[in-house]
C-alpha cells in the first residue's frame, strides 16, 4: 500500500480521491486550506513552504504519488485574480517542486495535476499571463489580467490551467521526473458537480454561461467518475502515461478543436523539433 499526497482534499474531486485511495488501503496526508492532515494556504509562498514541510515530514520522505487538486475557480471574488494564480499554478508547481525527491524516492511515483478543458475552449487567453507564470512571475501574471474587466478570472482561470498542464508536460519528459520513475499527467475534467461549479451556478450571468456550453454527452461530470480516473492515472496500469492530457469533459474539448489536435509539426517548428530527436538519441547511448 502506498503513501499518497492530496491537495484540495477537504472538498469536490480531491475528497473524493482521497476516500477512495484511503478505501484501497493508501495512507493519504490531506492538504487543504480548511481542514486536512496538513492546513495550509497554498496561495501565499510561506504556505506551501509549509505544506511542502509538512507533507515531507508526514511522509518521511518517500511518497508513491501526489493529486494536485487544489483550486480556485473563475469566479469573481474579493479573493482576487492574483489568488487565483498563486494557488491554481503555484500551489502546484511549487509544492510539487518541493516534494520531488520524496516522489523519486519510491521509484515509480505517479502525479495527477488538475488543469480543466477551460484551457482549450476559452477564447483569447492572455499568451502573456501564461508566460508571466511560466517565467514563475505570479505578480507580473495578475497584473496582466487588471484591465480585461469583467472576463479576467475567466481568462485568469483559463491562463492558469495551460500554464499548469505545459508546466507539466515540459517537466514530466525531463531526466529529473520521467528519468527518476516519477510518471507526471495532467487530468483535464469539464463541468464537474462540485461547490466550485456549484459557486458558479449560483451566479445567474454565470449560471447563463455554463448551461449554454456545449456539452455533446450532456449534463455536468460526477467527481467520484473523476476520482476513478485519478486512480487509474496513479495505478501501475499508467505507467507507460507520461505527460498526457487527459480529457474527461463530455465531449466540449472534441466539439471545438476536432481539427486541431493531434497534429503533425508544423514546418516551423522542424529545426526545434530534429535538435530534440537528435538529442535524445544521444542521451540513450
Ligand atoms: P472544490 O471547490 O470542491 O475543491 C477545491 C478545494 O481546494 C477546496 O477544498 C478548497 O478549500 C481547496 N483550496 C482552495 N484554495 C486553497 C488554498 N489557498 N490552499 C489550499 N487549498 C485550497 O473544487 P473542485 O471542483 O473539486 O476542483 C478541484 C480541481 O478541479 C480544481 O483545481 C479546479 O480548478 C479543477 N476543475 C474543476 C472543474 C469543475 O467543474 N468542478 C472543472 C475543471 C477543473
Amino acid at each position: 500500500m502506498g503513501v499518497y499526497v492530496v491537495t484540495g482534499a477537504a472538498s469536490g474531486m480531491g475528497r473524493q480521491a482521497a476516500d477512495k485511495l484511503r478505501a484501497a488501503g493508501h495512507t493519504v496526508i490531506a492538504v487543504d486550506v480548511k481542514e486536512g492532515d496538513v492546513v495550509a494556504d497554498l496561495s501565499t509562498e510561506s504556505g506551501r513552504s509549509q505544506a511542502a514541510a509538512a507533507v515531507l515530514a508526514a511522509a518521511e520522505g518517500r511518497l508513491d504519488g501526489a493529486v494536485m487538486a487544489a483550486g480556485i475557480g473563475p469566479t469573481p471574488s474579493a479573493e482576487g485574480l492574483r489568488r487565483i494564480v498563486e494557488v491554481n499554478y503555484g500551489g502546484v508547481v511549487d509544492l510539487l517542486q518541493a516534494l520531488r525527491p520524496a516522489l523519486a524516492s519510491s521509484g515509480n511515483a505517479k502525479v495527477v495535476v488538475i488543469g480543466s478543458n477551460s484551457t482549450t475552449t476559452t477564447p483569447t487567453v492572455p499568451r502573456r499571463t501564461v508566460r508571466a507564470l511560466l517565467d514563475g512571475d505570479l505578480a507580473k501574471a495578475a497584473r496582466s489580467l487588471r484591465l480585461l474587466g469583467p472576463v479576467a478570472p475567466a481568462l485568469g482561470y483559463a491562463a492558469s490551467k495551460i500554464a499548469v498542464s505545459r508546466w507539466a508536460r515540459r517537466t514530466a519528459v525531463t531526466p529529473q521526473w520521467a528519468g527518476e520513475g516519477i510518471r507526471l499527467n495532467v487530468l483535464a475534467p469539464g463541468a464537474i458537480m462540485t461547490p466550485l461549479l456549484e459557486q458558479q451556478l449560483a451566479s445567474p450571468r454565470e449560471a447563463k454561461a455554463v448551461n449554454a456550453f456545449p456539452v455533446p454527452v450532456g449534463g455536468f461530470g460526477d467527481a467520484g467518475q473523476l476520482a476513478d480516473w485519478m486512480l487509474f492515472m496513479l495505478s501501475d496500469s499508467a505507467d507507460f502515461l507520461c505527460g498526457s492530457v487527459i480529457f474527461v469533459d463530455g465531449g466540449s474539448d472534441a466539439y471545438f478543436r476536432a481539427a486541431d489536435w493531434p497534429a503533425s509539426v508544423p514546418l516551423r517548428r522542424l529545426p526545434g523539433y530534429l535538435w530534440r530527436f537528435a538529442r535524445f538519441g544521444r542521451s540513450r547511448r
